[in-house]
């Protein structure tokens, strides 16, 4: 019978008996025949289980998703190693031992985390950064960040919040009191291209983050970035924390609020104490190319139209713009503030604090306000394009109350946008100007 006689269906196959023995010597000489074949298929599988051995992924990489890290450029850095530790080890040492705090800030290489680290440094803490340096915006700029703070004496690791096993050697390595876990998928309009980015960074990274604190002894004391974008379709205004958080308007404010009921449990189980601070639109010097205010300087000095949002019935599109130096102030104090973890092996030993705080700057400016200010500032008229907002997660209007953060951290903002969009301005130039005399016209680009 030869083999396509034989029924599909198994269970139904009968060998027929009568032939048996002639049929085993076919089979004998059948097999001595494909010998070779046979042998060439035996090294095949060898080889490709060799391959599959020697390729598979690290139990480093547990928590990483691996198409997500590739879709932003991400490349694993190589770490440990006795002077990788020591490096590690100084930059995370205080320079009082008495006084001073061992700070892990994740997202250093960002915006918010580069001023945050850099301030803590500076008053005397230790500090050592984390940050993956993906491509969501220009590298180039993140490693300039990094160059910034190496001057300053603080180390930035390469590796990514969900490498647990790189936060565990991290907190082997260094008894942190603190962590300020400002690395995340940051930007509203990007999660309609790639959502999976937005669960990566600030749901499986918060979560990773938060395990390798609870796991710590000592458990340090965790501040981390949530945002105004909470509030979503709340329209009572001022935003207060106790307003309603439960109509996120984008992926991403739903992946904040999603971190802050994340966080609840791990404050509620585990004893952290964590900190949660909303930011509203923070702007400044080394900014965000994805921001308005940033391409819109980048837009009008190559007089490319900018396009202004305006709401249904052209109701005006405001912000609550907060200055960088501000926020830094605000982070600071939350540390100072935080109030001890009370867990150990993994279990919770008495409350410890949680808290959320609005870190604003209490007066909306509208778009076209702003737009107006860079004019001025950059003595160039931009071209203005009136569009109707589009409903891709962006918000009509922010506005902070910052009631509380005034009486438990002190936070006073300072800064208007007229002069911090100065300070901004003056960066810009010197920054983008000098990069290209150094680069060329090939140099870095905002985008
Ligand atoms: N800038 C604002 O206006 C604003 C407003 C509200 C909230 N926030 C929040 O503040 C924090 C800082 O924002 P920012 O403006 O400095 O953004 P940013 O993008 O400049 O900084 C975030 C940094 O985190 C890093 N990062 C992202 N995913 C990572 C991962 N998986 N592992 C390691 N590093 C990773 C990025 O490379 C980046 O350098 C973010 O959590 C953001 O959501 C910012």
């Amino acid at each position: 019978m030869d083999a396509d006689a034989a029924p599909s269906t198994p269970g139904k196959w009968k060998m027929e008996k009568p032939h048996h023995h002639y049929r085993h010597r076919l089979i004998l000489l059948h097999r001595l025949q494909n010998l070779p074949k046979l042998a060439f298929w035996t090294f095949f599988a060898f080889a490709l289980f060799l391959a599959v051995f020697l390729l598979w992924p690290s139990p480093r990489s547990h928590f990483s998703s691996g198409s997500v890290r590739r879709s932003l450029g991400v490349s694993a850095a190589p770490w440990g190693g006795p002077a990788w530790e020591k490096r590690v080890r100084s930059s995370a040492s205080a320079r009082r031992v008495s006084s001073g705090k061992s700070v892990l800030v994740t997202g250093a290489a960002g915006f918010v985390g580069m001023h945050v680290a850099a301030a803590l440094k500076r008053r005397g803490d230790g500090v050592l950064g984390l940050d993956n340096f993906n491509a969501y915006y220009d590298p180039a700029l993140k490693r300039a960040r990094r160059a910034l703070l190496d001057r300053a004496g603080v180390f930035v690791v390469e590796g990514d919040i969900n490498d647990a096993a790189l936060l565990r050697k991290l907190f082997d390595v260094v008894p942190f009191t603190h962590v300020v876990h400002l690395a995340a998928q940051a930007g509203v309009r990007h999660a309609l291209a790639d959502p999976g980015s937005y669960i990566h960074s600030n749901v499986a990274g918060l979560v990773a983050v938060l395990e390798a604190a609870k796991a710590a002894d000592p458990q340090p004391a965790v501040v981390w970035a949530s945002s105004s974008s909470v509030y979503g379709l709340n329209s009572k205004v001022p935003f207060s924390e106790a307003d309603r958080t439960d109509r996120p308007a984008s992926l991403y404010a739903a992946t904040k609020k999603a971190g802050e009921e994340i966080a609840h449990v791990y404050n509620h189980i585990y004893g952290l104490s964590i900190t949660g601070l909303r930011f509203f639109t923070v702007y400044g010097p080394w900014g965000r190319p994805d921001m308005a205010y940033f391409f819109f300087t980048r837009d009008i000095l190559r007089g490319k139209p900018v396009s202004i949002f305006e709401g249904p019935d052209h109701a005006t599109v405001a912000r609550d713009f907060t200055y960088i130096d501000d926020i830094v102030r605000g982070c600071v104090a939350a540390v100072d503030h935080a109030g001890k973890s009370t867990g150990s092996g993994g279990k919770k030993h008495g409350s410890a604090p949680f808290r959320i705080y609005n870190l604003g700057n209490t007066s909306p400016v509208s778009v076209s306000d702003l737009v107006s200010i860079l004019e001025q500032l950059l003595k160039v008229k931009a071209v203005k394009k009136l569009v109707k907002m589009p409903r891709n997660g962006d918000v009509q209007f922010t506005h902070a109350n910052i009631t509380l953060a005034q009486k438990e951290l002190r936070y006073r903002p300072t800064t208007g946008l007229q002069s911090g969009l100065k300070k901004f301005v003056r960066w810009y130039l010197d920054y983008y100007s000098s990069s290209l005399s150094k680069h060329g016209s090939k140099g870095r680009t905002t985008n």
